[in-house]
């Protein structure tokens, strides 16, 4: 019965769709997988030398893929049809309106998906959750999927993606686990076995675990709800530290040798960015709330308070610092993506950064290496939440800031400052010639290091003011 090759398909060519389905690709020969979209742009970008998202050792998976066992196409519909399983990994935002407005997570672009298969289908599926959901998803679309079947059988499966960008490749290779929830039915128990022979090619049988479909559902949003609270609370001691003369660096190293405590995902920053840990928490916190749990829900939401009053620290402290105005002075913001080794700048804590400082009429100075103008531009002038609605996919041209420059070299950014911002941890801001820099900028020289890059002593010793997170002053 398996002389026939399994197909896939993916719906929703982003930064999980693309990188998830080359891996499985390169990992299956035996298996063609096709990664399907409706946006344009992003389907012709996977199609060309210059991918759409930026990601160490993406282009090799992909090239080493493509035409034989991998097809990135607009073909939404075809390719569902042909396929034995459909991954969803459409965006799942959060609602700008309506209820649960600001907290809920919007599923309309999951529900068209939905209703898309099952309109499509003329053979049973597996269907897979890629897309983080809320816990219970599963149970509204396989309402939608059976309601609408002609009798097609649809099994739904849960397989939400732990991968982290900039090191998303390495990830996919080498996951600490991969999780499958399914029904606790022959059905479902068959289908989570398919599901798992396509994860075996590659992943050691006990780092696959299967549950039920909530629990699989809900340990995605914990896991993002661990994570962002590690970050919430090194960086609640980082205010502490500069309080006292403590260094959050030595704090951070010594508590995280105890072993059940452990050493990573403990850097003090500006705040934690990113498409999801914030979208996650409030979607977490929203299903509490829904659940009669106010408690719980205040637990979670601090961790959101605690990142967001990080940011508008690190902003008062550079205001305050520069003799309370920044008015007209230029400020060079080195970094702007939320972490390093991406040009994603989703909720990038540089966002809420340079609106601050704009805001108080400064002029800021922008350099990434892996971000355009473009997409700085437009970052700046969207509202909270609108960054993940369909617009945003459109090509649009905003109506630029003019307080903000674009610039292709943090020299360039530097040149004639009052004082840098270090906001993203690029390896090449450790490297900067700082005495260049210094002798460029104006005097008093400032450096505000978000991210724990530069060495203090050495950019004091040249002469810069600096302030660094959570370091003595
Ligand atoms: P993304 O915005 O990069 O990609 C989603 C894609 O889906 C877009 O290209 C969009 O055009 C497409 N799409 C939307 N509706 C569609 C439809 N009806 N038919 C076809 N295509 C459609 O999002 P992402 O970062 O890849 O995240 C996807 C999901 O995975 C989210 O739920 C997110 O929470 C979760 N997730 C993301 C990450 C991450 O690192 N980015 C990691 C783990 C989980
Ligand atoms: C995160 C999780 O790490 C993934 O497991 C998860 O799959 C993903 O969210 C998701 O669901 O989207 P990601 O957001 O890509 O991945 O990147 P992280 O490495 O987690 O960084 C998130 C933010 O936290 C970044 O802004 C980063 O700079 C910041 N961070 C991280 C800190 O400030 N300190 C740290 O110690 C670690």
């Amino acid at each position: 019965t398996h002389s026939k090759m399994v197909k896939i398909c993916c719906i929703g060519a982003g930064y999980v769709g693309g990188p998830t389905m080359a891996v499985i690709a390169l990992k299956c020969p035996d298996i063609q997988v096709a990664v399907v979209d409706i946006s344009v742009p992003r389907i012709t970008a996977w199609n060309s030398d210059t991918l759409p998202i930026y990601e160490p050792g993406l282009d090799d998976v992909v090239k080493q893929c493509r035409g034989k066992n991998l097809f990135f196409s607009t073909e939404v519909e075809k390719h569902v049809c042909e396929a034995d399983i459909v991954f969803v990994s459409v965006n799942t935002p959060t609602k700008t309106r309506g209820l649960g407005a600001g907290k809920a997570a919007d599923l309309t672009y999951w529900e068209s998906a939905a209703r898309m298969i099952a309109d499509v289908s003329k053979s049973d599926k597996i269907v897979v959750e890629k897309s983080t959901v809320p816990v219970k998803t599963a149970e509204a679309i396989e309402k939608i999927l059976t309601h609408n079947s002609k009798g097609i059988n649809f099994q739904i499966l849960s397989n939400p993606e732990f991968l982290a960008e900039g090191t998303a490749v390495q990830d996919l290779f080498h996951p600490d686990r991969v999780l499958i929830g399914g029904r606790e039915t022959p059905g479902g128990e068959k289908a989570i076995a398919t599901l798992k022979s396509v994860y075996a090619h590659w992943v050691p049988d006990h780092n696959i675990i299967t549950t039920n479909l909530w629990s699989a559902e809900l340990s995605k949003l914990a896991a993002n709800a661990f994570l962002a609270q590690r970050i919430s609370s090194v960086n609640a001691m980082s205010a502490l530290c500069e309080a006292t003369g403590a260094n959050v660096n030595q704090v951070a190293y010594a508590v995280g040798k105890d072993t059940r405590i452990g050493p990573k995902f403990l850097n003090a920053s500006v705040g934690f960015g990113g498409s999801c840990f914030q979208k996650d928490i409030l979607n977490l916190v929203y299903i509490c709330e829904c659940n009669g749990l106010p408690e719980v829900a205040e637990y979670w939401k601090q961790v959101i308070k605690i990142n967001d009053y990080q940011k508008s620290r690190f902003v008062n402290r550079v205001v305050a610092s520069m003799f309370n105005t920044v008015s007209n002075k230029k400020i060079a913001i080195l970094g702007f993506a939320f972490k390093k080794d991406t040009g994603d700048t989703r909720e990038t804590p540089a966002i809420d950064v340079c609106k601050g400082l704009l805001g108080d009429k400064a002029c800021v100075s922008i350099y990434d290496p892996q971000v355009t103008e473009d997409q700085i531009q437009r970052d700046l002038t969207l509202n909270k939440f609108d960054w993940d609605h369909p617009i945003h996919l459109q090509p649009m041209s905003p109506t630029a800031v003019k307080q903000v420059t674009v610039v292709w070299d943090a020299y360039e950014a530097t040149k004639d400052a009052h004082a840098v911002c270090i906001l993203t941890e690029w390896d090449e801001f450790k490297n900067l010639d700082y005495k260049r820099i210094y002798d460029g900028m104006q005097k008093p020289a400032f450096i505000f290091d978000g991210r724990n890059v530069v060495d203090l002593e050495k950019v004091r010793e040249i002469g810069f003011i600096c302030y660094s997170i959570g370091k003595p002053l």
